[in-house]
């Protein structure tokens, strides 16, 4: 079979990664992917096959071309610019949801009142178009609060905020500066929770759900809560899309499972199938909290995997994603048994850390960061380490560089958690983004404590 991955990012590399361990797969084109695959230690050379063309229309010309069996669709925004309704026009097959349907994802006010009429649990909120009212109402709820942009930030479109001055800033920033551009034009003001983040994933094929029974948790703030000095000079500890994450996560046990199974996913996907009359294909991600009280509640729900959450459940799944996916296209989930290894894992993501401009210093990533440095090391690393990358580029002489602000995951398994996080340390320390602004000095940064 001949898969095609869409999507350039970690995820969408491991989503590749993935189908090309499937038995039935020979070949996984990666479109427009990054050139990534062409360096990492764990690449399937020759199996996975970078494509790098962007056009809908250009894709679906080459899935007829050569014969592909599967589309994936590994993020949103393709899933919103309705690349799956094009697809099935031409008859190809594809996991994802229609467009319509990433409304659920795009628009937060939109799933919060559906959440609250069929009586899911979520934090308070309230929706606002005018910074104004916006403001007002902070001020009068002095509580801590979340403020979320309404529409599809990249998964880092919540400012979480500590006090009504924080909350006046992202209000500011995200409805008048606009940093997440028209997203911010709608805003949803959420209570502040406190607990821990679980991020449950579900397969849903249009009449049946297929809840993953294994969770990880994702690490958002930039910096590790301890290094005090780095998020004084930066300003803050800002939420990124992700810097980290481990599985399985703390809280797995089979009661919670059922708990997120009974109270979050079966009344969602009963209302996606029958109150909105949806015939939802694809992935459906669960955003939760689990608070001090023993209280489930749900932060968001997307319509993809989450990332880097992916890269470590993808590791740890045994079952074979194409024998699921297609289960998805036929609408047989309910046939689909789901089986997990007994490894722990670890992924450390490898961000643009401070690095010198042409003038002055760029702070890095999830603030300004340089671009262009080469990446040097991954000779280096130890078999069976999954290296996943994303913001990278290839340049004629350098070969791989640096491209984005998170630029690859490192992911590495073990029978306890301690030796998957040595090993996913041991292995990012080995890696190195040249400064060439700056003697070449390694101009990479990651968290410490993820898995911890
Ligand atoms: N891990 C967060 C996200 O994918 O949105």
């Amino acid at each position: 079979m001949k898969v095609l991955v869409y999507g350039s990012g970690g995820r969408d590399h491991c989503l590749a990664d993935k189908y090309g361990d499937s038995q039935h797969v020979e070949k996984v084109y990666f479109v427009p992917g990054n050139p990534g695959v062409n360096y990492t230690p764990k690449g399937k050379r020759g199996l996975i096959e970078r494509v790098p063309i962007r056009d809908f229309r250009e894709v679906a010309d080459f899935c007829v071309e050569k014969g592909v069996d599967l589309v994936d669709v590994g993020s949103e925004n393709p899933l919103e610019e309705g690349l799956i309704d094009l697809l099935h026009e031409r008859g190809i097959r594809a996991v994802g949801p229609r467009k319509e349907f990433v409304k659920i994802e795009s628009d937060r006010a939109f799933t919060d009142d559906l959440l609250t009429e069929i009586g899911v649990a979520k934090p308070e909120y309230r929706v606002f178009d005018d910074p104004q009212e916006a403001l007002r109402y902070v001020r009068n709820i002095g509580y801590q609060v979340v403020v979320k942009a309404n529409g599809l930030a990249a998964g880092k479109g919540a400012i979480v905020c500590d006090d009504v001055e924080d909350a006046e800033a992202a209000i500011e920033q995200i409805m008048v500066k606009k940093i997440f551009g028209e997203s911010g034009n709608r805003v949803v003001i959420e209570e502040r929770k406190y607990g821990t983040e679980i991020s449950f994933f579900t397969y849903l094929d249009g009449s049946h759900v297929l809840p993953l029974k294994m969770f990880a948790q994702d690490y958002k703030p930039a910096f590790d809560p301890d290094d005090e000095e780095a998020i004084r000079q930066f300003g803050g500890n800002l939420n990124t899309g992700g810097t980290g994450c481990y599985c399985p996560h703390k809280l797995v046990t089979p009661w919670l499972v059922n708990r997120i199974i009974k109270e979050i996913v079966n009344p969602t996907v009963n209302a996606i199938y029958n109150r909105l009359g949806w015939e939802y294909k694809g992935v459906l991600y669960f955003g939760l909290n689990l608070d001090p009280y023993n209280n489930l509640e749900v932060f968001e729900i997307n319509v993809r995997h989450g990332d880097p959450e992916w890269e470590v459940l993808a590791r740890k799944l045994s079952s074979d994603l194409f024998e699921i996916a297609t289960a998805v296209v036929e609408g047989r989930l309910d046939t689909v048994k789901q089986a997990w290894n007994k490894q722990y894992y670890v992924d450390v993501i490898a961000m643009e850390g401070r690095s010198k401009a042409s003038r002055g210093w760029n702070k890095g990533y999830p603030g300004r960061y340089g671009k262009g440095h080469r990446i040097k090391g991954l000779d280096k690393i130890d078999r069976g380490i999954a290296i996943y990358f994303a913001g990278v580029d290839e340049h004629p002489e350098k070969g791989l560089v640096t491209y984005g602000g998170r630029v690859l995951h490192v992911v590495a398994g073990d029978p306890t958690l301690e030796g998957a996080r040595k090993k996913a340390y041991d292995n990012i320390q080995r890696i190195v983004f040249e400064d060439h602004n700056n003697n070449n000095t390694n101009c990479m940064r990651y968290r410490k404590t993820i898995g911890l």
